[in-house]
Protein backbone atom coordinates (compact mmCIF):
# COMPACT_ATOMS: atom_id res chain seq x y z
CA UNK A 1 0.00 0.00 0.00
CA UNK A 2 1.44 3.34 -0.95
CA UNK A 3 0.08 6.57 0.86
CA UNK A 4 1.04 10.21 0.49
CA UNK A 5 1.15 11.90 3.36
CA UNK A 6 0.99 15.42 3.94
CA UNK A 7 1.35 17.40 7.48
CA UNK A 8 1.04 21.37 7.77
CA UNK A 9 -0.27 21.67 11.73
CA UNK A 10 1.76 23.99 13.27
CA UNK A 11 5.48 25.12 10.95
CA UNK A 12 6.73 22.75 9.78
CA UNK A 13 5.17 22.41 5.59
CA UNK A 14 6.30 18.43 5.23
CA UNK A 15 5.54 15.54 2.78
CA UNK A 16 6.11 12.23 2.56
CA UNK A 17 5.28 9.28 0.72
CA UNK A 18 5.34 5.52 2.53
CA UNK A 19 4.77 2.23 1.45
CA UNK A 20 3.93 -0.91 3.69
CA UNK A 21 5.11 -4.24 1.74
CA UNK A 22 3.17 -6.98 1.36
CA UNK A 23 4.92 -8.68 4.46
CA UNK A 24 3.98 -5.64 6.67
CA UNK A 25 6.87 -3.82 6.63
CA UNK A 26 7.46 -0.39 5.85
CA UNK A 27 9.16 1.97 3.51
CA UNK A 28 9.90 5.86 3.55
CA UNK A 29 10.22 6.15 -0.11
CA UNK A 30 9.74 10.08 0.46
CA UNK A 31 10.08 12.35 3.86
CA UNK A 32 10.14 16.05 2.57
CA UNK A 33 9.95 18.37 6.17
CA UNK A 34 10.64 22.54 5.38
CA UNK A 35 10.66 24.19 8.73
CA UNK A 36 9.30 27.91 9.15
CA UNK A 37 11.71 28.63 12.12
CA UNK A 38 13.19 31.46 10.83
CA UNK A 39 9.92 33.14 10.03
CA UNK A 40 8.73 32.81 13.24
CA UNK A 41 12.37 33.22 15.44
CA UNK A 42 11.63 36.90 15.59
CA UNK A 43 8.46 36.58 17.43
CA UNK A 44 9.75 33.96 19.95
CA UNK A 45 7.31 31.83 18.82
CA UNK A 46 4.99 30.56 15.81
CA UNK A 47 2.79 33.43 15.20
CA UNK A 48 -0.56 31.51 13.12
CA UNK A 49 -1.10 33.42 10.15
CA UNK A 50 2.41 33.76 8.92
CA UNK A 51 2.69 29.64 9.39
CA UNK A 52 -0.65 29.46 6.91
CA UNK A 53 0.81 31.99 4.43
CA UNK A 54 3.99 29.71 4.94
CA UNK A 55 2.22 26.52 4.54
CA UNK A 56 -0.17 27.96 1.24
CA UNK A 57 3.50 29.44 -0.44
CA UNK A 58 5.75 25.95 0.39
CA UNK A 59 3.30 23.36 -0.12
CA UNK A 60 3.03 22.12 -3.67
CA UNK A 61 6.86 22.40 -4.07
CA UNK A 62 7.00 20.33 -1.16
CA UNK A 63 4.57 17.76 -2.25
CA UNK A 64 6.39 17.45 -6.05
CA UNK A 65 9.52 16.77 -4.47
CA UNK A 66 8.27 14.19 -2.29
CA UNK A 67 6.45 12.35 -5.28
CA UNK A 68 9.66 13.11 -7.16
CA UNK A 69 12.10 11.31 -4.70
CA UNK A 70 9.36 8.66 -4.29
CA UNK A 71 9.80 8.36 -7.71
CA UNK A 72 6.00 7.89 -7.82
CA UNK A 73 3.18 9.41 -9.13
CA UNK A 74 -0.58 10.29 -7.90
CA UNK A 75 -2.23 7.43 -9.90
CA UNK A 76 -0.02 5.12 -7.90
CA UNK A 77 -1.12 5.73 -5.03
CA UNK A 78 -3.67 4.10 -2.48
CA UNK A 79 -4.16 7.14 -0.58
CA UNK A 80 -3.96 10.43 0.08
CA UNK A 81 -3.64 10.99 4.53
CA UNK A 82 -4.01 14.48 5.96
CA UNK A 83 -3.12 15.93 9.16
CA UNK A 84 -6.86 17.28 9.87
CA UNK A 85 -6.12 18.34 13.01
CA UNK A 86 -5.37 19.30 16.18
CA UNK A 87 -3.53 21.97 15.13
CA UNK A 88 -3.14 25.98 14.26
CA UNK A 89 -6.45 26.23 12.26
CA UNK A 90 -5.34 28.09 9.32
CA UNK A 91 -2.07 25.31 8.36
CA UNK A 92 -4.79 22.55 9.02
CA UNK A 93 -7.26 23.80 6.24
CA UNK A 94 -4.26 24.46 3.97
CA UNK A 95 -3.41 20.71 3.75
CA UNK A 96 -6.21 19.48 4.35
CA UNK A 97 -7.64 21.43 1.23
CA UNK A 98 -4.93 20.14 -0.90
CA UNK A 99 -5.09 16.51 0.22
CA UNK A 100 -8.73 16.86 -0.69
CA UNK A 101 -8.00 18.24 -4.31
CA UNK A 102 -5.80 15.80 -5.07
CA UNK A 103 -7.39 12.91 -3.98
CA UNK A 104 -10.64 14.02 -5.73
CA UNK A 105 -8.61 14.79 -8.99
CA UNK A 106 -7.23 11.20 -9.07
CA UNK A 107 -10.11 9.52 -7.30
CA UNK A 108 -8.04 7.96 -4.26
CA UNK A 109 -9.45 7.78 -0.95
CA UNK A 110 -8.73 10.30 1.44
CA UNK A 111 -7.77 9.87 4.59
CA UNK A 112 -8.14 12.64 7.30
CA UNK A 113 -5.52 12.27 10.34
CA UNK A 114 -5.33 13.11 13.91
CA UNK A 115 -2.01 14.25 14.34
CA UNK A 116 -2.10 12.79 17.70
CA UNK A 117 -2.82 9.19 16.24
CA UNK A 118 -0.08 9.69 13.38
CA UNK A 119 2.62 10.27 16.66
CA UNK A 120 1.47 7.81 18.55
CA UNK A 121 1.82 4.83 15.65
CA UNK A 122 4.98 6.05 14.67
CA UNK A 123 7.11 3.18 16.38
CA UNK A 124 4.78 0.84 14.27
CA UNK A 125 6.33 2.33 11.17
CA UNK A 126 9.91 2.67 12.76
CA UNK A 127 10.14 -0.57 15.04
CA UNK A 128 6.63 -2.22 14.27
CA UNK A 129 4.83 -1.89 17.93
CA UNK A 130 2.74 -4.00 18.65
CA UNK A 131 -0.31 -3.27 20.60
CA UNK A 132 -1.48 -3.10 22.89
CA UNK A 133 1.71 -0.10 24.27
CA UNK A 134 1.67 2.48 26.84
CA UNK A 135 2.91 5.37 24.65
CA UNK A 136 4.74 8.71 26.25
CA UNK A 137 3.80 11.74 24.01
CA UNK A 138 5.31 14.50 24.91
CA UNK A 139 5.38 17.58 22.55
CA UNK A 140 4.59 21.29 22.58
CA UNK A 141 0.70 21.35 22.84
CA UNK A 142 0.42 17.63 24.44
CA UNK A 143 1.85 15.95 27.67
CA UNK A 144 0.17 12.48 28.07
CA UNK A 145 0.66 8.67 29.07
CA UNK A 146 -1.84 6.88 26.88
CA UNK A 147 -2.96 2.76 26.34
CA UNK A 148 -2.57 2.36 22.72
CA UNK A 149 -4.61 -0.64 22.13
CA UNK A 150 -5.26 -0.81 18.41
CA UNK A 151 -5.88 1.38 15.58
CA UNK A 152 -8.14 4.23 16.46
CA UNK A 153 -7.86 2.52 20.35
CA UNK A 154 -6.42 5.08 22.56
CA UNK A 155 -6.83 5.12 26.42
CA UNK A 156 -5.43 8.39 28.23
CA UNK A 157 -4.10 7.50 31.46
CA UNK A 158 -2.36 10.72 32.46
CA UNK A 159 -1.74 14.29 30.82
CA UNK A 160 -1.02 17.61 32.16
CA UNK A 161 -3.00 20.14 34.11
CA UNK A 162 -1.69 23.03 32.65
CA UNK A 163 1.48 23.28 30.44
CA UNK A 164 3.09 20.76 28.11
CA UNK A 165 6.49 19.60 28.53
CA UNK A 166 7.31 21.15 25.00
CA UNK A 167 5.85 24.28 25.78
CA UNK A 168 7.63 24.35 29.55
CA UNK A 169 10.47 24.10 27.21
CA UNK A 170 10.00 26.83 24.60
CA UNK A 171 9.06 29.46 27.39
CA UNK A 172 12.37 28.67 29.81
CA UNK A 173 14.08 29.34 26.58
CA UNK A 174 11.88 32.62 25.72
CA UNK A 175 12.66 33.71 29.24
CA UNK A 176 15.98 33.19 29.29
CA UNK A 177 16.84 34.99 25.97
CA UNK A 178 17.23 31.83 23.71
CA UNK A 179 14.61 32.30 21.26
CA UNK A 180 12.83 30.11 19.15
CA UNK A 181 12.64 27.11 19.29
CA UNK A 182 13.24 26.45 22.98
CA UNK A 183 14.01 22.88 23.14
CA UNK A 184 16.68 22.29 21.10
CA UNK A 185 17.95 25.25 22.67
CA UNK A 186 17.66 24.54 26.24
CA UNK A 187 19.24 21.52 25.70
CA UNK A 188 22.40 23.01 24.28
CA UNK A 189 22.77 25.29 27.13
CA UNK A 190 21.73 22.30 29.57
CA UNK A 191 24.45 20.17 28.21
CA UNK A 192 27.38 22.42 29.84
CA UNK A 193 25.27 23.96 33.17
CA UNK A 194 25.35 23.02 36.85
CA UNK A 195 22.55 20.43 37.15
CA UNK A 196 22.69 20.84 41.10
CA UNK A 197 22.97 24.33 41.44
CA UNK A 198 19.10 25.30 41.47
CA UNK A 199 16.69 23.46 43.65
CA UNK A 200 13.84 23.63 41.62
CA UNK A 201 10.41 21.89 42.40
CA UNK A 202 9.57 18.46 40.74
CA UNK A 203 5.29 18.73 40.65
CA UNK A 204 3.55 15.99 41.00
CA UNK A 205 6.02 13.32 42.42
CA UNK A 206 4.74 10.95 44.22
CA UNK A 207 0.95 10.82 43.11
CA UNK A 208 -0.74 7.90 42.57
CA UNK A 209 -1.72 9.06 39.24
CA UNK A 210 0.00 9.47 36.01
CA UNK A 211 -0.96 13.33 35.23
CA UNK A 212 1.60 16.06 34.87
CA UNK A 213 2.30 19.66 35.67
CA UNK A 214 5.43 22.34 34.36
CA UNK A 215 3.87 25.67 35.13
CA UNK A 216 5.25 25.96 38.49
CA UNK A 217 8.61 24.59 37.35
CA UNK A 218 8.95 27.84 34.72
CA UNK A 219 7.60 30.09 36.99
CA UNK A 220 10.39 28.84 39.68
CA UNK A 221 12.46 28.88 36.82
CA UNK A 222 12.02 32.86 36.57
CA UNK A 223 11.56 33.35 40.11
CA UNK A 224 15.41 32.18 40.51
CA UNK A 225 16.29 33.99 37.09
CA UNK A 226 15.02 37.20 38.91
CA UNK A 227 16.62 36.28 41.94
CA UNK A 228 20.37 36.92 39.92
CA UNK A 229 19.76 38.89 36.92
CA UNK A 230 21.84 40.25 35.30
CA UNK A 231 22.18 36.26 34.05
CA UNK A 232 25.64 35.48 32.79
CA UNK A 233 26.17 32.31 30.19
CA UNK A 234 26.92 30.31 32.58
CA UNK A 235 23.84 31.43 35.38
CA UNK A 236 21.90 30.25 31.97
CA UNK A 237 23.64 27.24 31.23
CA UNK A 238 22.67 26.22 34.88
CA UNK A 239 19.66 27.24 34.92
CA UNK A 240 18.85 25.49 31.85
CA UNK A 241 20.53 21.95 33.37
CA UNK A 242 18.18 22.43 36.19
CA UNK A 243 15.01 22.93 34.79
CA UNK A 244 15.80 19.93 32.66
CA UNK A 245 16.48 17.78 35.40
CA UNK A 246 13.33 18.66 37.37
CA UNK A 247 11.71 17.79 33.96
CA UNK A 248 13.47 14.55 33.52
CA UNK A 249 12.61 13.62 37.25
CA UNK A 250 9.16 14.33 36.83
CA UNK A 251 8.67 12.26 33.73
CA UNK A 252 10.53 8.94 35.19
CA UNK A 253 8.21 9.19 38.29
CA UNK A 254 5.25 9.65 36.01
CA UNK A 255 6.11 6.76 33.69
CA UNK A 256 6.45 4.90 36.65
CA UNK A 257 3.06 5.56 37.43
CA UNK A 258 1.45 5.41 34.17
CA UNK A 259 3.04 1.59 33.16
CA UNK A 260 1.73 0.68 36.95
CA UNK A 261 -1.90 1.99 36.01
CA UNK A 262 -1.49 0.62 31.89
CA UNK A 263 -0.80 -2.84 33.85
CA UNK A 264 -3.83 -2.57 35.82
CA UNK A 265 -6.01 -1.92 33.56
CA UNK A 266 -4.51 -3.87 30.46
CA UNK A 267 -2.03 -6.15 31.64
CA UNK A 268 1.52 -5.71 30.65
CA UNK A 269 2.29 -3.37 27.49
CA UNK A 270 4.55 -5.41 24.99
CA UNK A 271 6.36 -1.29 25.07
CA UNK A 272 7.23 1.68 26.43
CA UNK A 273 7.22 3.81 23.10
CA UNK A 274 7.86 7.64 22.67
CA UNK A 275 6.56 10.08 20.66
CA UNK A 276 6.47 13.87 19.89
CA UNK A 277 8.86 16.66 19.91
CA UNK A 278 9.91 16.24 23.48
CA UNK A 279 11.08 12.88 22.37
CA UNK A 280 14.41 14.43 20.58
CA UNK A 281 15.97 15.38 23.94
CA UNK A 282 18.83 13.01 25.02
CA UNK A 283 18.04 13.81 28.72
CA UNK A 284 14.57 12.19 28.18
CA UNK A 285 15.63 9.48 25.73
CA UNK A 286 18.21 8.24 28.70
CA UNK A 287 15.65 8.64 31.45
CA UNK A 288 13.12 6.57 29.53
CA UNK A 289 15.82 3.63 29.09
CA UNK A 290 16.18 4.29 32.49
CA UNK A 291 12.37 3.35 33.35
CA UNK A 292 12.45 0.53 30.77
CA UNK A 293 15.18 -1.20 32.28
CA UNK A 294 13.76 -1.15 35.66
CA UNK A 295 10.19 -1.78 35.06
CA UNK A 296 11.90 -4.33 32.60
CA UNK A 297 9.59 -3.58 29.67
CA UNK A 298 11.03 -2.82 26.20
CA UNK A 299 11.77 0.82 24.93
CA UNK A 300 10.93 2.36 21.62
CA UNK A 301 11.97 5.63 20.68
CA UNK A 302 11.79 6.35 17.22
CA UNK A 303 15.24 8.76 15.61
CA UNK A 304 14.60 12.52 17.03
CA UNK A 305 13.21 13.22 13.08
CA UNK A 306 10.33 11.19 13.02
CA UNK A 307 9.83 12.16 17.04
CA UNK A 308 9.38 15.83 15.92
CA UNK A 309 6.80 16.67 13.33
CA UNK A 310 6.77 15.12 10.09
CA UNK A 311 4.87 13.75 7.49
CA UNK A 312 5.66 10.18 7.21
CA UNK A 313 3.35 9.72 10.35
CA UNK A 314 0.73 11.21 8.64
CA UNK A 315 1.36 8.84 6.00
CA UNK A 316 1.78 5.72 7.82
CA UNK A 317 -1.18 6.48 9.53
CA UNK A 318 -3.49 6.64 6.84
CA UNK A 319 -2.13 3.62 5.63
CA UNK A 320 -2.76 1.85 9.57
CA UNK A 321 -6.33 3.43 8.68
CA UNK A 322 -6.79 2.44 5.45
CA UNK A 323 -5.98 -1.04 5.88
CA UNK A 324 -9.11 -1.38 8.64
CA UNK A 325 -11.26 0.35 5.65
CA UNK A 326 -11.59 3.69 7.44
CA UNK A 327 -11.51 6.77 5.14
CA UNK A 328 -13.26 9.97 5.37
CA UNK A 329 -15.60 12.42 3.18
CA UNK A 330 -14.16 15.05 1.04
CA UNK A 331 -16.31 17.03 3.22
CA UNK A 332 -14.40 16.26 6.35
CA UNK A 333 -13.75 19.55 8.26
CA UNK A 334 -10.15 20.26 9.99
CA UNK A 335 -10.20 20.65 13.64
CA UNK A 336 -8.00 22.85 16.17
CA UNK A 337 -9.10 20.57 18.93
CA UNK A 338 -9.51 17.00 18.51
CA UNK A 339 -8.31 14.90 21.44
CA UNK A 340 -6.96 11.67 20.00
CA UNK A 341 -9.40 9.29 22.52
CA UNK A 342 -12.06 10.77 19.58
CA UNK A 343 -10.68 9.59 16.28
CA UNK A 344 -12.66 7.25 14.86
CA UNK A 345 -12.32 3.66 15.71
CA UNK A 346 -12.72 0.34 13.69
CA UNK A 347 -15.29 -1.54 13.95
CA UNK A 348 -12.74 -4.60 15.26
CA UNK A 349 -10.67 -2.15 17.44
CA UNK A 350 -11.45 -4.59 20.46
CA UNK A 351 -9.20 -7.12 18.69
CA UNK A 352 -5.87 -7.06 19.60
CA UNK A 353 -4.00 -6.87 16.52
CA UNK A 354 -6.17 -6.78 13.05
CA UNK A 355 -5.52 -8.76 10.48
CA UNK A 356 -4.27 -6.50 7.55
CA UNK A 357 -7.14 -6.57 4.65
CA UNK A 358 -6.12 -6.38 0.83
CA UNK A 359 -3.98 -3.16 0.34
CA UNK A 360 -6.05 -0.32 -1.70
CA UNK A 361 -9.40 -1.95 -0.74
CA UNK A 362 -11.60 1.38 -0.06
CA UNK A 363 -12.57 2.95 -2.94
CA UNK A 364 -13.22 6.68 -3.60
CA UNK A 365 -15.54 8.49 -2.88
CA UNK A 366 -15.18 7.03 0.57
CA UNK A 367 -18.15 6.29 3.18
CA UNK A 368 -18.73 8.26 5.98
CA UNK A 369 -15.86 7.38 8.54
CA UNK A 370 -16.18 10.18 10.05
CA UNK A 371 -19.89 9.89 10.83
CA UNK A 372 -19.17 6.68 13.82
CA UNK A 373 -20.15 7.74 16.87
CA UNK A 374 -17.43 9.20 18.94
CA UNK A 375 -15.52 7.74 22.04
CA UNK A 376 -17.00 8.63 25.09
CA UNK A 377 -14.01 9.63 26.92
CA UNK A 378 -14.05 13.38 27.98
CA UNK A 379 -11.84 15.40 25.94
CA UNK A 380 -8.71 17.08 26.66
CA UNK A 381 -8.53 20.38 29.30
CA UNK A 382 -8.60 23.59 26.97
CA UNK A 383 -5.05 24.19 25.57
CA UNK A 384 -3.15 27.00 27.55
CA UNK A 385 -3.05 30.56 26.02
CA UNK A 386 0.27 30.55 23.70
CA UNK A 387 1.92 31.39 21.15
CA UNK A 388 2.44 27.96 20.76
CA UNK A 389 0.51 26.03 18.80
CA UNK A 390 -2.42 23.43 20.18
CA UNK A 391 -0.78 20.74 17.90
CA UNK A 392 1.19 18.14 19.37
O1 LIG B 1 5.79 17.23 18.09
P1 LIG B 1 6.44 18.53 17.78
O2 LIG B 1 7.53 18.56 16.74
O3 LIG B 1 5.42 19.63 17.34
C1 LIG B 1 4.19 19.86 17.94
O4 LIG B 1 4.17 20.41 19.06
O5 LIG B 1 3.23 19.49 17.26
O6 LIG B 1 7.02 19.09 19.16
C2 LIG B 1 7.58 20.37 19.25
C3 LIG B 1 7.98 20.60 20.67
C4 LIG B 1 8.45 22.02 20.94
O7 LIG B 1 7.86 22.50 22.12
C5 LIG B 1 9.95 21.84 21.08
O8 LIG B 1 10.55 22.81 21.90
C6 LIG B 1 10.04 20.47 21.69
O9 LIG B 1 9.05 19.72 21.03
N1 LIG B 1 11.35 19.90 21.44
C7 LIG B 1 12.24 19.62 22.41
C8 LIG B 1 13.41 19.19 21.77
N2 LIG B 1 13.20 19.21 20.41
C9 LIG B 1 11.93 19.65 20.23
N3 LIG B 1 12.14 19.72 23.75
C10 LIG B 1 13.21 19.37 24.48
N4 LIG B 1 14.39 18.98 23.93
C11 LIG B 1 14.53 18.86 22.59
N5 LIG B 1 15.69 18.47 22.05
ZN1 LIG C 1 3.45 17.02 16.73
Amino acid sequence: MLVLGIETTCDETAAAVVERLADGRAVIRANVVLSQIAEHAAFGGVVPEIAARAHVEALDLIVATAMAEADTSFASLDGIAAAAGPGLIGGVIVGLTTAKAIAMVHEKPLVAVNHLEAHALTARLTDGALFPYCLFLASGGHTQVVAVRGVGDYVRLGTTRDDAIGEAFDKTAKLLGLGYPGGPRVEQEAAHGDRGRFALPRPMIGRPDADFSLSGLKTAVRLEAEKIAPLSDQDVADLCASFQLAVVEMVVDRLRQGLRIFRQRFGPPTALVAAGGVAANQAIRDALLDVALQDQVALIIPPPALCTDNAAMIAWAGIERLAHGLHDTLDTSPRARWPLDQVVKPAAAAAPEPAVPEPGSPTWPAAAADQAAPDPVPSDPVPPESVTPPSA
